[in-house]
Order: C-alpha cells, then structure tokens, then sequence
C-alpha cells in the first residue's frame, strides 16, 4: 500500500513504478525525517533500499518497523558516512545513491562548524567516490536553500552564485560543488535539490534545533504560546515532505542526464512566521476551545535568513515537478501527527 503521507497521485504511482520496481537503490541518512518518508515511498514503489544511517539525529524504529513489513525490501546499515566499510557495503550494486546524510541544522553547525563539514562537505565527497567506485548510475544529493543566504532577491533562482551565512550552507554549497566536479571528472551523473524548508509527519519537535512548524505545533498543542525568533515578518516557502519526496523520486528517475545540475525544490510560494502561526492556531483549534496564538517573540538567530521563496520552474522543466501537496493540508496532517492521528485522504494542491 502506498505512505498516506506521501500522497502521490495513482498516475505518479504508475510512472514511478516503472523505473523502480526491481531496482537496487541506496538511501544515506534513510532514518531520517525526509529519508525515513523517501525509503516508505521507494519501498512502495518496488524498490530495493539500502539505508545508511549512524543514527546520529533519528532513532531506528521507523525503518524496524519497515524491515518487518518488507524484509526482502528495505535492508539497513547502522554506520557512519565516513566509514569506508560501512559505506562500501550501503552502496553496493545501487543503481542510484540519495544523500541525505548531514548535519542539518544551522544552530548546530554555528556550535560545532567542523562537524557540519566533515560530515556534509567530506562527506559527500566520500559518498561521490564511494559512487564512483560501485558504478551506481547517479547521485541525488540533498542540497538546502540555505545556500542563498542573504541574497535580497526573489524568488531564488539556481544561476545565482551561493551566498553562505552559516557553516551548514557553506558545507552544503561545497557539497554541491563537489557534485558538480564528480560530474564532470568522473562523468557520475549528479544532481542537487536545494530543498526548501521541508516540514511532516515524524520531524522531530523535540530537539533545541527542531524547525519552526514542529516547534509551533507543539507549543499550540499544549496551549503555550508560538515562539518567533525576530519579528515574524520573515517568510519561507514552506514546502511539505510529500513534495520534497516527490521531486526527490523524479530526480532519481529523471531519463536525461544530470550534469550537476542544481534545482530548486519547494512549494513556490512563500509565508511569514506571523501568518504561519495564525494559520497554525486556527487549525489546532480543538471542540472549539480557545487557542493562544499571540507569539512570543524572541531575539533574531545569527546565520537567519529574513526572506525564502523558491523559484520552482527549472524543477518543472527538468524534472516535471509540481507541488501535489499545499500547506493548510500538509499543516493539518502534521498536526494531527503530532496529535496522535494517522493522516488525511490524499487531496489535491
Ligand atoms: N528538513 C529540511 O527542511 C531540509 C532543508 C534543506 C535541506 N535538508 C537536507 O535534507 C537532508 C535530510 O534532512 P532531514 O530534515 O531529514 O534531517 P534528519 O536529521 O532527520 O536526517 C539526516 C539523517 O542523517 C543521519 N546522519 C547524520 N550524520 C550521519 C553520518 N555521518 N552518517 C550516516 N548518517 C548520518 C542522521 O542520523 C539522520 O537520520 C539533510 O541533508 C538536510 O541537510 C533538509
């Protein structure tokens, strides 16, 4: 049965089934919050998954409960990026490689910079050569819109040189760069998604780096006041995991070649912290009972973006990606997550 999360129409269904039934494919960082949603997806696609993962930022009881119900499927390797061993074994015969391992987190990488490069710009590096080595087709690796930075113009389109503020979009951007160079050294098809703000089901509110959707979430839950780091009027373009996973499957079984190709993923549309929050307190309103939606503002994070929307018409023209998912729904359906509550039918965008 298909992920309700992911909610990919039946037509996507059967184009995807196409170039993945059968295939031997490799996820690093599968037991992740957007990896754990690709691997449910790949998996329902026919796939044959090798996870990757040092468990650094996730716990296994996702992917455990994917090995039960596909044993012969989704197959997983409790390892680091940087363990050649380890590595080796992950990508074994994979036809096509998903980096999503990495530190990822600006917060941290200001608290710990050589960690966030050692693991996502080496990192990558290794995975590359890792790549190279196994003969797999192609590498997907996930970029971040970080990598923008201050840039003051919008939408962000891809030509533009990176501008990074924080250690994390610095090691992203040299991710990338390495993507682009393996390329064209070493003719390994490559392509970076710069995924923008990615939020669902199973993103952890928990952690003091957790993301902004999550965090609001569970404050409104409890009945406890959103918390904005500034004024609220920053915006970002929130984009849901089922979008993020969709261009993500469409990069892997994108039939042109990809050259180091840098796309923008997101919803291509964008909102601000304070809007986001009122929506938010709109729909944790529970049997009519009041919720207190008046943020608490806070000072402004060093290495935080005041604005984020993407330009989303290079990821239609190369890989065909539209948004299947908009955000009131993909709020809902994390709420209700976080609530307890399996998710909604699938709807349109
Ligand atoms: N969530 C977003 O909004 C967003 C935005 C832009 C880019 N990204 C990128 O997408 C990817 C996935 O993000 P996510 O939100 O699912 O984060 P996540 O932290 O949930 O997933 C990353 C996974 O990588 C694993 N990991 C970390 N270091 C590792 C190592 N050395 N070896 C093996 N595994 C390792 C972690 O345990 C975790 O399971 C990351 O590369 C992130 O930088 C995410």
């Amino acid at each position: 049965m298909f992920p309700d999360v992911i909610k990919l129409p039946a037509e996507l269904v059967v184009r995807l089934r196409g170039p993945y039934e059968g295939m031997r494919v490799c996820v690093t960082g599968g037991a992740g919050f957007i990896g754990g949603h690709l691997v449910d997806a790949l998996q329902a696609l026919g796939a044959t998954v090798w996870v990757i993962d040092d468990l650094s930022n996730a716990d296994a009881s996702h992917l455990a409960g994917m090995m039960d119900l596909a044993p012969d499927q989704v197959n997983f390797i409790h390892g680091s990026i940087l363990e050649d061993a380890a590595l080796r074994t992950a990508v074994t015969d994979a036809h096509v490689i998903f980096h999503l391992a990495a530190v990822g987190s600006v917060p941290r990488s200001i608290s710990d910079p050589e960690r966030s490069w050692i693991v996502n710009a080496s990192g990558t590096v290794r995975v590359l050569e890792a790549a190279r080595k196994a003969g797999s087709k192609r590498v997907v690796f996930a970029g971040s819109s970080s990598v923008y930075g201050d840039d003051p113009d919008l939408p962000k389109v891809e030509g533009k040189p990176p501008r990074p503020r924080s250690p994390y979009a610095a090691s992203k951007a040299a991710a990338e760069h390495a993507c682009l160079a393996w390329s064209s050294s070493y003719g390994l098809d490559t392509v970076s998604l710069r995924y923008f703000n990615v939020f669902g089901p199973r993103q952890s509110p928990e952690s003091e780096y957790a993301a902004v959707i999550p965090r609001f979430a569970s404050r409104l839950l409890a009945g406890e006041r959103p918390v904005i780091f500034g004024d609220g009027q920053q915006s970002r373009d929130f984009t849901y995991v089922a979008n993020a996973v969709l261009a993500t499957l469409l990069a892997g079984s994108c039939e042109s070649p990809l050259r180091g190709e840098v796309i923008n993923v997101g919803a291509g549309k964008r909102t601000t912290l304070l809007e986001l929050a009122a929506l938010m307190a709109e729909l944790c309103i529970d049997d009519g009972r009041a919720i207190t939606a008046e943020p608490e503002h806070r000072p402004m994070r060093p290495g935080d973006v005041m604005h984020s929307l993407a330009d989303i018409s290079k990821a239609a023209t190369i890989l065909g990606y539209k948004p299947i998912v908009g955000l009131k729904q993909g709020l809902a359906d994390t709420i209700a997550w976080q609530r307890g509550l399996p998710a909604s039918k699938p709807d349109s965008a």
